[in-house]
């Protein structure tokens, strides 16, 4: 039995007529009499009726099925009668009268049911992700990325890029995280690289005159991982000659219009908001700002310095920051939350959380410190009216940031402050270079390739290179693209120019040694006429994974990997033969055992 029709596109307009649907038995509703089944395949849902009248020998044979198996039917499409309609399924109005039965596969008992499906445990989904791929939720989740990619190629094709692959057999590339390396048999104790992008092939692909070039593809990190990382992940990788940072930004503003237009039906308004770093970090205390909502953070340390608290002027006088926001409505919470709530702030790195309530006046432990017109003061600044409760953080830059933002989220979570939708934004003008503590240097903060703001180059080519306020202030052309509080891409116009990227090099301590076994293919291209270029990467698991309004990549990637970078289906990573290990040279120190 072929299908005539798939099992969601049955409509009003099939009544009356016989054709044959298959799919997977989703529900089933056994009456003794009437046989109702829920048919599912990947198009809807379609509910089929075993009557004793109409089914005959299938009536008989609809007793034996179970979840999940695999059948064919065919018979009447009938009007649901009055009452029994169901508005929600768009198959509702109709339902099929079997007159055959055909059993394509019969399903083992399964490890959980379909319609619990959610409250499994991920563990299990992920062990059986083709069960967990099948419900409506995970198949529109990958409808919804097919959608994406295929929009996002469409206008990179209209716009005249070419997508080229680039090679996943590679040498490092300087994006920052730990490389996943493969031993080269025929090169014994040599190892390749696999790419965390392509950030040097699409380079030396302007040098090859390519001009505009584009790659949906794999990138490995093998880094701590989280909600929103994965040790393999997809870039919509970009780069273009001849450009500068508004070309590269109108180019991605275009793409996402068309691409929230085309998926979601939603239009996106641009130009989108633009933060530099700077002003990002004094706001939101991160560089991935979530828009939706405001409870910025204020500068406090004037206002502090009038008082008398300990605790802040010492976080002024060591070069730290005192910073606060407003937690609106909150002046009414208990001594116990005050306290939950500050540990929560020290497990975010605080050293404790100062607050005052607004409230006939103000209530604070730390009132004593600070004359009534202070407080009046700091409260304005805050926009903190009655009922609202001040909360306060003193501590270095880093540390101050860093719990102020992360409080922010939580509030802004607690306090329902967050709007439903999109919110854009680009980060702009970060520093070029950022100082390594540990080891003792400036590092990239983009990468070494990343040019400075034209207005710094006088600077950066012949400033004085041991003043690190001077070269911390220089500026990179790099931008990060931000939704709702996640980071969705980021790229930069690079340096083309020899004399720059040898200056560059020499502020990170790299010497030419190092920097041609690096690097030396780029270098090497870089001398034969590069054209000024530029260009982006957009992490496309976290974009769609907001489209669809998931909480973790995981949910929209196909076979993803647990927080261990494990496969729980595949069993990946594994153990291999020795024999395999022999044959590349390798050697390892560890008795391991496969993994359960
Ligand atoms: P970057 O390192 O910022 O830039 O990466 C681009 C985007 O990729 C996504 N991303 C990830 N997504 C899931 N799991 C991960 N482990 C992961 N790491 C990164 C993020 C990020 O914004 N070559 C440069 C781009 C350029 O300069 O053109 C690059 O790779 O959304
Ligand atoms: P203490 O003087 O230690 O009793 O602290 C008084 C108040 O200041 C308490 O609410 C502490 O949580 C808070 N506090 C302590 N250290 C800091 C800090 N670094 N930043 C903000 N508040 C702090």
């Amino acid at each position: 039995m072929n299908r005539d029709k798939v099992c969601g596109a049955i409509r009003e307009s099939d009544i009356n007529t016989t054709i044959t649907i298959a799919g997977w038995v989703f529900r089933r509703r056994d009456h003794g009499g009437l046989i109702f089944i829920d048919l599912r395949d990947r198009s809807g849902i379609c509910q089929v009726v075993f009557s004793p009248d109409v089914s005959g020998d299938a009536h008989e044979k609809a007793h034996d099925l179970r979840a999940e198996y695999v059948i064919a039917v065919s018979g009447e499409i009938r009007r649901r009668p009055a009452g029994t309609e169901n508005p929600n399924l768009p198959t509702g109005m109709c339902e099929m009268y079997v007159k055959e039965l055909v059993v394509l596969n019969e399903a083992a008992p399964l490890p959980y049911s379909m319609e619990e499906a959610a409250e499994a445990g991920e563990a299990l989904r992920l062990k059986h992700r083709y069960l967990d791929l099948r419900r409506p939720e995970m198949q529109q989740n990958m409808i919804t990325r097919h959608r994406a990619s295929k929009l996002m190629r469409d206008y990179l094709d209209d716009s005249g890029f070419l997508e080229i692959e680039t090679p996943m057999l590679t040498k490092s590339t300087p994006e920052g995280a730990r490389d996943y390396l493969v031993p080269s048999r025929l090169n014994p104790g040599y190892f390749y690289a696999l790419p965390q992008s392509p950030q040097l092939f699409k380079q030396i692909l302007m040098v090859a005159g390519m001009e505009k070039y584009f790659q949906i593809v794999k990138c490995f990190r093998d880094e701590d991982l989280r909600a929103d990382r994965q040790p393999e992940f997809t870039q919509v990788d970009l780069e273009m000659s001849f450009v500068d940072r508004k070309d590269v930004i109108e180019l991605i503003e275009g793409m996402m219009k068309k691409l929230f237009k085309g998926v979601l039906h939603i239009d996106i308004q641009t130009p989108f908001e633009m933060l530099s770093y700077q002003e990002s970090m004094e706001r939101f205390g991160n560089d991935k700002p979530d828009m939706r909502f405001g409870l910025e953070l204020k500068d406090m340390a004037d206002l502090a310095a009038k008082g008398t608290f300990k605790v802040f002027l010492d976080a002024i006088q060591s070069g730290g920051l005192v910073k606060a926001i407003n937690g609106k409505g909150m002046a009414g919470i208990s001594r116990k939350d005050i306290d939950l709530l500050t540990q929560e702030a020290q497990s975010y790195g605080a050293k404790g959380l100062a607050w005052i309530k607004v409230k006939n006046g103000f209530e604070s432990p730390i009132a004593k410190f600070f004359p009534e017109d202070v407080m009046k003061a700091m409260a304005e600044r805050l926009g903190a009216e009655d009922g609202d409760m001040m909360l306060f953080v003193a501590d270095k830059v880093k540390v101050t940031y860093d719990v102020l933002s992360r409080l922010r989220l939580e509030l802004g979570k607690r306090l329902n402050l967050i709007q439903p939708g999109y919110k854009f934004v680009w980060i702009t003008d970060f520093p070029l270079l950022e100082w390594d503590d540990d080891e003792v240097r400036f590092q990239a903060m983009h990468h070494p390739f990343t040019s400075p703001l034209d207005e710094d180059i006088e600077k950066m080519m012949s400033g004085d290179m041991t003043d690190r306020n001077m070269l911390g202030s220089l500026k990179a052309k790099a931008y990060d693209i931000v939704l709702n509080g996640f980071e969705i891409g980021g790229g930069s116009i690079r340096i083309h120019n020899q004399k720059l990227q040898k200056k560059m090099f020499e502020l990170l301590n790299i010497n030419e040694e190092d920097a041609r076994t690096k690097f030396g293919f780029l270098l090497d291209a870089l001398q034969y006429g590069a054209p000024p270029h530029g260009g982006l990467a957009l992490g496309l698991d976290r974009l769609v994974m907001l489209m669809v309004g998931a909480t973790s990549i995981r949910d929209v990637i196909a076979f993803p990997k647990t927080q261990k970078a494990f496969c729980m289906m595949s069993g990946a990573p594994s153990a291999v033969e020795t024999k395999q290990l022999r044959e590349l040279h390798i050697k390892t120190d560890v008795v391991v055992e496969e993994k359960a």
